[in-house]
């Protein structure tokens, strides 16, 4: 599902979601398109996310997407708890520009961290899958982008992203398993 062709927001603050003995408590009340990927997710045996970094974090739309999907499910209790109703398989893919190497010098491991303990809490069980130093395009002759070595990036395409490919690959496996 891709979620740039549908048409959604993000969390309005409703709190119908909370109502006491309301009809719609646990269950995200705002209808639009969302709601049919929403409720897939909910009859799902796993689920894998996926996102490029956008200014070091997930996309917007994804953002938008993670408040809907995942603050129905928060119960507002002393103890953290979910009111998801039984245990689901997840897993995050992150496609990222800079080098793992820069990584220590980003926020980027504490936004992994963030995802899993949230994705974990609702649904039982988070995985994190990263892919660096993706080719951003075909022909880095046309474009103005001074940070990166076009021939490594190419390269790096080649040689690497078919690896990152097949560790996606066994996740998915994995999670179907
Ligand atoms: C608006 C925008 C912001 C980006 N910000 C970052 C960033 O903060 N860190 C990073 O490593 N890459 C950044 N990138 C690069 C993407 O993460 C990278 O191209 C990704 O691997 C693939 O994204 P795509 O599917 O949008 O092409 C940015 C790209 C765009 C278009």
């Amino acid at each position: 599902m891709h979620l740039y062709d549908l048409s959604y927001r993000g969390c309005i603050s409703c709190f119908t979601c909370k109502l006491k003995g309301g009809k719609s408590y646990g269950k995200c009340a705002v209808r639009d398109g969302l709601t049919p990927l929403l409720e897939k997710l909910a009859a799902a045996d796993a689920f894998v996310l996926g996102s490029p970094i956008y200014f070091g974090n997930v996309t917007g739309e994804m953002r938008s997407f993670m408040e809907r999907l995942l603050y129905q499910y928060l119960a507002n209790t002393r103890q953290p708890s979910t009111l998801f109703t039984h245990k689901l398989r997840t897993a995050f893919v992150y496609t990222i520009n800079v080098p793992e190497s820069t990584l220590k010098a980003t926020n980027y491991p504490a936004l992994f961290k963030q995802n899993e303990d949230v994705l974990s809490r609702v649904f039982g069980q988070a995985g994190t899958l990263c892919s660096y130093e993706t080719q951003q395009f075909e022909d880095y002759g046309k474009m103005v982008l001074e940070y990166f070595d076009p021939a490594q990036r190419v390269e790096r395409r080649l040689k690497v992203f078919p690896e990152d490919c097949k560790r996606a690959y066994a996740l998915g496996e994995k999670l179907a398993g």
